[in-house]
C-alpha cells in the first residue's frame, strides 16, 4: 500500500505528554508527544471504538479514557485484558519544524 506524508502542525505546538487529534487525508489521527518523540495513531480504541483523544499520555503510552486500555504509541501494542487488537500507527517525521504524518492513499 502506498503512503503519502501530509503536513499536520508545527512541532512546537505539541507539548510533552500531550496529544492533538486532527483529520489527515480522511483518517482521524491522534498526534502525540512523549519521551521527546512524536507519534501518530488512529484516534479510535480497538476495544469499543472510543476516541483516544483526552486519554493520558505517559511513557510513550496512551490510555483510553473510556475503560483504561493502554497502547504503546510506537507500535500500537495493547496492554490490558479488554482487547488484543493493536492500534494502527502511522509514521511521523519533522520537516522544517512541522510534523508530517504518512497515511495510506488510494492507488
Ligand atoms: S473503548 Fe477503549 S478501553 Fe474500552
Amino acid at each position: 500500500m502506498n503512503t503519502q506524508y501530509n503536513r499536520a502542525m508545527h512541532a512546537d505546538e505539541l507539548a510533552e505528554n500531550s496529544s492533538r487529534c486532527m483529520e489527515i487525508a480522511g483518517i482521524n489521527v491522534l498526534l502525540c508527544r512523549s519521551g521527546g518523540e512524536f507519534f501518530a495513531v488512529l484516534n479510535q480504541c480497538t476495544h469499543q471504538d472510543a476516541p483516544l483523544q483526552g486519554g493520558r499520555i505517559r511513557n510513550r503510552m496512551v490510555s483510553c479514557p473510556l475503560h483504561g486500555m493502554r497502547y504503546e504509541l510506537s507500535t500500537g501494542k495493547p496492554f490490558g485484558q479488554l482487547t488484543h487488537v493493536p492500534l494502527p500507527t502511522y509514521p511521523v517525521r519533522v520537516v522544517d519544524g512541522y510534523l508530517e504524518v504518512a497515511v495510506p492513499i488510494a492507488e
